[in-house]
């Protein structure tokens, strides 16, 4: 049975998985018609040329542009294509007009392979407060501390890689406005998952995970003229993949956004409901947090290498999920988790499955 009512649909609109796909925050499964406009590009290169192939979409391109902009709250003007969240952000890094040595407040559940960025730039990283354990900011202690320090920005990882915590990134972007601090919001687990239209002045992220289109196209999409988005996108793309990112922001669109933002909640809160206290595994997340990404600490005594291997041994049952290793949020601690993330296709009987074989796992 599936959890959500739009599973059907969901799984009715692409290929039936080899596998239990619980991986999401990975990377999702494409819908057919995505793979079909992806293809239907490269056969156009083919048969007209890329590059006329390329001028003959430029309406499609347009229209990716309107609408993933209009999932930010920017306007598609502001919109640059990259490759990646990561290569967004190292162009950002790059065009974006900061000091040399730049002081930048981070979420304590900030992705590592961000600040690695900062600390390559020799930016000066601190990590905003959080009181109630899981690494979500403390919007009352932020708001003090900006009355007497300003850094130069803010970045939010709205939901990072190693939890299902959603970072108040609205709140966060009001409090750092009044005090004059612009805010960049990293979507790359947020986006199609809650709502990222949060006011920020720089948002980026990737097409592959929540919003389900292909790999290697990403984004960047700033608010106003602090930096010009075409000195940012890539020139030689992946033109097809851009297309086909397009499609699977219409086709959630088509849903409605807002619908698929509960119902993806509304897994989480099951799947953590299911899987807390499993063969000793305890969720990590409050079980109604609003994402559907759900973390799973290891039994006590378990080492980050049982908890690699768990997922390895998960693999090969035909289970895929994630081994959240700690460089994912080197700010929140040092353990392993298991990542589990299912799209809106889950059922019930993948969670069994999943809570069977980990009950099975005393090692
Ligand atoms: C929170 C977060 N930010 C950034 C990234 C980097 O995204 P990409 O692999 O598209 O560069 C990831 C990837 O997993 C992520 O989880």
């Amino acid at each position: 049975m599936y959890i959500s009512e739009l599973g059907e649909l969901w799984h009715r609109s692409r290929v039936a998985p080899d596998i239990v796909h619980l991986d999401s925050a990975a990377a999702s499964r494409s819908s057919d018609a995505v793979i079909a406009e992806v293809t239907a590009h490269l056969w156009r290169e083919s048969a007209r040329g890329a590059y006329v192939a390329a001028e003959q979409t430029s309406e499609r391109l347009d229209r990716a542009r309107r609408d993933l902009a209009a999932m930010i709250g920017h306007q598609p003007g502001g919109i640059a294509f990259r490759e990646s969240a990561l290569s967004a952000l190292r162009a950002l890094l790059t065009y974006w007009n900061m000091p040399l040595s730049a002081t930048v407040w981070v979420c304590p559940t900030e992705y590592g392979p961000n600040l690695d960025q900062f600390e390559r730039r020799g930016y000066s990283v601190h990590a905003m407060p959080s009181t109630d354990g899981t690494g979500r900011v403390n919007t009352d202690a932020l708001e003090n501390m900006l009355q007497f320090e300003q850094p130069d920005f803010i970045h939010v990882c709205h939901i990072g890689s190693h939890s299902g915590i959603v970072q108040p990134a609205a709140k966060i972007v009001e409090l750092a406005h009044r005090a004059g601090v612009a805010v960049v919001v990293d979507a790359a687990q947020a986006i199609g998952q809650v709502d990222c239209a949060t006011g920020a002045d720089i948002v980026y992220g990737t097409s592959r995970k929540w919003l389900a289109g292909p790999r290697g196209v990403g984004f960047i999409s700033v608010r106003d003229d602090s930096l010009h988005p075409v000195e940012i996108e890539s020139s030689e793309a992946f033109i097809a993949g851009r297309i086909g990112f397009g499609t699977a922001v219409q086709e959630l669109q088509s849903y409605g956004l807002e619908r698929v933002r509960r119902e993806l909640a509304a897994i989480g809160e099951y799947t953590r409901t299911r899987l807390d206290g499993v063969g000793s595994w305890e969720v990590v997340e409050p079980v109604d947090e609003p994402s559907a990404i759900t973390t799973l600490a290891p039994p006590p005594g378990w080492q980050d290498s049982d908890v690699a291997a768990a997922r390895e041994a998960l693999r090969s049952r035909g289970i895929l999920v994630t081994c959240g290793d700690a460089w994912r949020a080197p700010l929140a601690g040092e353990r392993s988790v298991l990542r589990i993330s299912p799209h809106l296709d889950v059922e019930d009987t993948h969670l069994d499955d999943l809570a069977r074989e980990l009950l099975s796992m005393g090692w």
